[in-house]
């Protein structure tokens, strides 16, 4: 029979409702709101009511009805979330979302291949610390005491007092001194890393940016053997036509010394926008390592000669993809990175 108490028990029932599967909802709705329901059944009874408490009852009675019709959705987007999303979106035959492969970044990618090339001539990779003390990036080297690259305004000081200052190394020519320290010749090595120094950023300079230094010490090393390596290195990284001219230069750290242009791989020689019509690139500078550097590091300069060479990645790149300003490198917009996805 038709009472509030009735009416009150299936309003609380109606909280306990659970439905685990679709199946089970549909037998809720069923059983509340279909034609035999318990829901129906009391509207029909509500016929009998008499006429003073037909509206609160009626009103009741539908509070009741719309309270079963949200409870029985409620549960039906409980179902739908757990089967992910409904049953239209969850497609088992679709495939797989695709994954972003990253590629290597230019500097690293000229980096391997300078490696790659200087390995296949005997060298090793030596490695050292980017955080160096004067000794191994200047003194032992032969930078004089009044040598502007000890001047603040062209290398980073970490700890600038005392004998030994602490510094950011502006070369990695310090991997060689450290080398030269732990080895006797015969010594090949190639050091590539990051180096420092105290320049405004601009199109053609960076206070960060990368070097490969080289090193080979041993009896009877002459000047020719430097010349030799070079236009080897040079064909290898710029192709078999490629030619080399040295042009005399100063490093304290070698004598003689002298800095080297390639011929221009855009233009071959007859002069275009990239080499400034010169048809040359200047690519490295190196000489022929300065007796006091060997000295100064433990190695007889009477048994032994060598000869060393440095050139900036960056540069490299620069020269061998045309990038017009060095800044691209740094700043990782993906549309400049892309273009190096398909250079293995
Ligand atoms: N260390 C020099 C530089 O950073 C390059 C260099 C290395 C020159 C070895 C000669 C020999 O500019």
């Amino acid at each position: 029979m038709i009472s509030q108490q009735k009416i009150e028990e299936l309003q609380a029932a109606l909280q306990e409702l659970k439905a685990a599967r679709e199946q089970e909802l549909e037998e809720l709705r069923i059983q509340w709101l279909g034609k035999k329901g318990e829901i129906t059944r009391l509207f029909e009874e509500f016929r009998t009511v008499s006429p003073e408490q037909k509206r609160e009852f009626g009103q009741r009675l539908n509070q009741l009805k719309t309270a079963a019709q949200n409870r029985i959705n409620e549960l039906r987007e409980a179902l739908d979330q757990i089967a992910g999303g409904g049953k239209a979106s969850f497609d088992l035959t679709k495939p797989g979302d695709r994954m972003d492969l990253g590629a290597r970044h230019p500097i690293s990618i000229t980096r391997e291949e300078i490696l790659s090339i200087f390995r296949k001539f005997g060298y090793s990779v030596a490695e050292g610390p980017e955080i160096e003390d004067d000794w191994h990036v200047f003194s032992a080297l032969n930078f004089p005491p009044e040598h502007p690259a000890r001047d603040m305004q062209d290398t980073f000081f970490v700890s600038p007092g005392g004998e030994n200052p602490i510094l950011l190394r502006t070369h990695t020519s310090s991997v060689q001194v450290r080398t030269m320290e732990r080895q006797q010749p015969p010594i090949r090595v190639v050091c590539p890393g990051r180096v420092f120094r105290n320049e405004a950023i601009s199109a053609r300079a960076h206070c960060i940016f990368h070097q490969v230094e080289g090193l080979y010490i041993d009896k009877n090393v002459s000047f020719a053997d430097l010349k030799q390596a070079i236009l080897l290195f040079a064909r290898e990284m710029f192709g078999p036509e490629t030619q080399i001219r040295m042009r005399p230069s100063y490093f304290p750290f070698t004598e003689p010394s002298a800095e080297v242009d390639v011929s221009c791989n855009i233009c071959h020689g007859k002069g275009c926008n990239i080499c400034k019509g010169t048809g040359w690139l200047e690519i490295l500078g190196c000489g022929m390592v300065d007796p006091n550097v060997l000295r100064a590091n433990g190695i007889d300069p009477e048994v032994y000669s060598g000869f060393a060479f440095g050139m900036g990645i960056e540069r490299i790149a620069m020269l061998k993809w045309q990038v017009k300003d060095l800044r691209h490198y740094f700043e990782n917009d993906l549309r400049f990175l892309r273009e190096f996805e398909t250079v293995i």
